[in-house]
């Protein structure tokens, strides 16, 4: 039986022994069981979600506006997962699945294949606000979660999916097992910073100039205005052959960001990718960030054998 909320350790980034105990046993798909959430956890929310409401009206793309009206989401609380997604999934089919840590890379991807899309429940200690190293559910939920409901971009992450699909398929007839998984990890860092640059870093043109849709900047209050307003940052008209070639940063503020036209235009860019990879052209990306381990290469390895 859950303990109060008043006793409960709470489900706190770092600090949540119902997740850590799932994630011992191996199970990575989890229940966002509510009542473990402690009143700090809420105050963290409350804190998060006032602090950053007015620079979202400023800087957001307005579908995700749109999208943050649409799922109804509530300043004072975390957000029930099952609630969010009885309004989410009649508008785009997708659904946010809580997950005890990090999904291994072709897992990930094939879950936005079928519109399902890995979610932290934990959240940040209420004295930590500004810098967290791993996603919360502040980020997924309030970040990501927004932009699903806008049918073309909801598109895009499904479409995304299907390129880790094709990635098993192309390796599949490589014999050579030390040719096949460099390619691999070369395709698993193209796709990688793909998605940095785009899902969780990018800009798009707007009504009103450059705005946010990437949920790395959406889900912080300093980053957000820093990205857009900031003339230290390089902002570019997206490019394919620059982005898969740029090495990660993930410890400071992005220094450079692309910007794209609109949701039909990432949903081209994502096609392309695909087209490359099947001519070969992800198989030698350069060097750098990030880093592939063992478990996202043996996730795309394994797709390969079943
Ligand atoms: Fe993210």
């Amino acid at each position: 039986m859950p303990q109060s909320a008043a006793l409960a350790p709470g489900l706190t980034t770092g600090h949540a022994p119902f997740v850590e105990e799932a994630r011992d046993r191996g199970e990575l798909y989890i229940q966002q069981v509510y009542d473990l959430y402690s009143a700090d956890n809420h105050e963290a929310w409350r804190q998060l979600y006032r602090r950053i409401q007015p620079r979202w009206e400023r800087y957001a793309n307005p579908h995700f506006l749109n999208g943050v009206e649409a799922l109804h989401l509530r300043e004072d609380r975390v957000p029930q997962l099952a609630e969010v997604n009885r309004r989410l999934q009649p508008l785009t089919g997708f659904q946010a699945k809580a997950v005890s840590g990090y999904v291994p890379s072709f897992l990930f991807f094939d879950c936005l294949r079928r519109r399902e899309f890995p979610t932290t429940i934990t959240i940040r200690p209420v004295d930590r606000m500004d810098y967290l190293p791993e996603p919360d559910i502040f980020h997924d939920v309030a970040g990501h979660v927004p932009m699903h409901t806008e049918p073309a971009f909801a598109d895009t992450l499904a479409r995304f999916g299907d390129c880790a699909h094709t990635a098993v398929e192309m390796m599949s007839g490589i014999r050579d097992e030390q040719e096949r998984t460099r390619r691999v990890v070369s395709i698993i860092k193209a796709m990688s910073r793909f998605f940095w640059f785009t899902v969780e870093f990018g800009l798009m043109r707007g009504p009103k100039g450059i705005c946010a849709y990437g949920s790395g900047l959406l889900s912080s209050y300093g980053e957000l205005e820093h990205a857009i307003e900031s003339p230290e940052v390089q902002r570019y008209p997206v490019q394919m052959e620059w982005l898969i070639n740029q090495g990660m940063e993930i410890d400071h503020y992005q220094p450079l960001l692309f910007v794209v036209e609109s949701f039909d235009h990432l949903f081209d860019l994502v096609d392309r990718l695909e087209r490359w990879m099947r001519e070969g052209k992800l198989n030698n990306v350069a060097p750098g960030a990030p880093e592939i381990n063992e478990s996202d290469l043996r996730s795309f390895l394994d797709a390969g054998l079943n």
